[in-house]
């Protein structure tokens, strides 16, 4: 396998521009004006993954988007790795503020990338990580270096909750069954400090709205005298923090998994500079519950964010007016333990009894799903680690990512194997922000890093 640099260095301009062709559509899965273009990104993963040697594909129907599955078998009794990733992107907004369009992608140095960067929706979450499987693949079915059996499984719903992959995974447990379950849709911590996502958070999204009178009212006429729902609104939701940043929902702490001194200690460990992060953000001080560090705000403890807040005149100019409606959307990202339907059914009791009278609450549940960590004594955690080492020269760390996954724990209840998470962004990547972008150099880091993945993992498994 010591050929995989120059086949990289070979080919790749036209990794590199079939990445582009890739990110060139809109495969916005949460909204349904660009659902020919998700099925057109479909296609295309379908035919990457032909191309790569895959020796049967499919587009799989499910109640939603497809899920595009292929597959090389070469020997029943040989090891079998499950390849997961999604072809769908959030949406591009606020639009005005990409540099470029972000469905025209460019390629452009920056300070951390300084050998460029691809600019587009979707480089990073996840098309550009989810397409160094599919090259690397190539390269393994090209130059005969495949060592064991893969599947890939690549969805098209996964920034809107992974509904349909859900439906679907309980009904195929014979197609997708393996050893192992490969995902690159995270990050690391730096180029030059390689790093394995241990665990992911858990999530409840809803979405709340307060009612008032039966319709807007002058603000001056009855102003005072009726229960405004913005303002009940926002006390509301800033009563679910105490002073020290604790989140007050009876319960919501309940089940939460608390880590040992030693695990604690041994997390601190991980390099991090407060100064480099508050720079990076171009904040005076960071903020979040009392009694945690930064990194442990941003990955082992639960939260409670509001995403967006409506309501009421956000036009031009002044109008007096009390709206009648009042709206938010709430994320809760979980812990270990915790479970996201009992966390969402905590959040509606709660909510609904500290609505004063005169207004109306009502919560709807959006999506949600469980946390996930790995133990790092398992072959496939040591498989990439091995790997990270070799093509790194440096043995990675094991870290817990704040963002989540949901179907990564139901892989495990469904599939009984274990995910592990080979990341190859940076959190300065920008995903779901205006600019996104993917490091070439992170790209073809990918590439020559899976491969490795399989040998070790192979090597491991007799
Ligand atoms: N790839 C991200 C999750 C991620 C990013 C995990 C970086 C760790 C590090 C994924 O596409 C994502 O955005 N997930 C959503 C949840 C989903 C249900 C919409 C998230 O974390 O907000
Ligand atoms: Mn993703
Ligand atoms: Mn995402």
């Amino acid at each position: 396998m010591s050929d995989i640099k120059n086949y990289i260095s070979e080919h790749k301009d036209r990794f590199i521009n079939e990445l582009i062709e890739l990110l060139k559509i809109p495969s916005i899965s949460a909204d349904p004006a660009f659902s020919k273009d998700v099925l057109r990104t479909a296609d295309a993963v379908l035919k990457a993954l032909k191309d790569a040697g895959c020796d049967k594909v499919e587009i799989c129907e499910t109640p939603g988007y497809p899920i595009v599955y292929g597959e090389k078998i070469i020997d029943s009794n040989l090891p079998t790795v499950l390849v997961y990733g999604h072809y769908d992107v959030q949406p591009a907004d606020p639009i005005e503020l990409w540099d470029s369009p972000a469905f025209e992608p460019v390629i452009k140095p920056t300070e951390i990338h300084p050998e460029g960067a691809i600019f587009a929706r979707g480089a990073c979450d996840d098309k550009g990580q989810m397409y160094m499987h599919v090259k690397a693949l190539e390269y393994m079915t090209s130059t005969g270096n495949l060592p064991c059996n893969v599947k890939f499984m690549i969805e098209g719903e996964e920034e809107v909750g992974s509904e349909s992959l859900a439906w679907f995974v309980p009904r195929n447990k014979e197609k997708l069954a393996n050893d192992v379950i490969l995902i690159s849709d995270t990050g690391m911590i730096a180029n030059d400090i390689p790093s394995i996502t241990t665990g992911l958070r858990g999530l409840s999204y809803v979405e709340v709205e307060v009612t008032g009178p039966n319709r807007d009212l002058h603000s001056g006429l009855y102003g005072g005298a009726v229960a405004n729902p913005i303002n009940i609104l926002t006390k509301m939701i800033a009563s679910l923090h105490d002073e020290n940043n604790h989140i007050t929902i009876p319960g919501f702490y309940d089940k939460v998994e608390e880590l040992s001194k030693d695990e604690r200690a041994e997390m601190a460990k991980a390099p991090f500079s407060l100064e480099n992060y508050k720079n990076a953000l171009d904040i005076d001080a960071v903020y979040g519950e009392e009694g945690y560090s930064t990194n442990e705000r941003n990955s082992i403890r639960p939260t409670l964010d509001v995403n967006g807040i409506w309501g009421g005149y956000t036009g031009e100019g002044a109008k007096t007016v009390i709206a009648s409606k009042a709206y938010a959307k709430i994320s809760m990202r979980l812990v270990p333990n915790q479970e996201w339907e009992e966390i969402t059914q905590l959040f509606k009791s709660h909510f609904e009894s500290i609505a004063p009278d005169g207004v109306r609450v009502k919560v709807t549940p959006h999506h949600g799903g469980q946390g996930y960590v790995t133990p790092i004594d398992n072959i496939g955690y040591k498989s990439a680690s091995k790997a990270y080492e070799t093509t790194f020269g440096k043995k990675p760390i094991p870290q817990r990512s704040g963002g989540s996954i949901p179907i990564v724990a139901l892989f495990e209840k469904e599939l009984g194997t274990k995910s592990i998470l080979m990341g190859f962004g940076l959190d300065s990547d920008a995903i779901h922000s205006p600019n996104e972008h993917f490091g070439v150099w992170n790209y073809l880091k990918g590439i020559e890093t899976i491969p490795y993945f399989y040998k070790n993992f192979v090597e491991l498994s007799k």
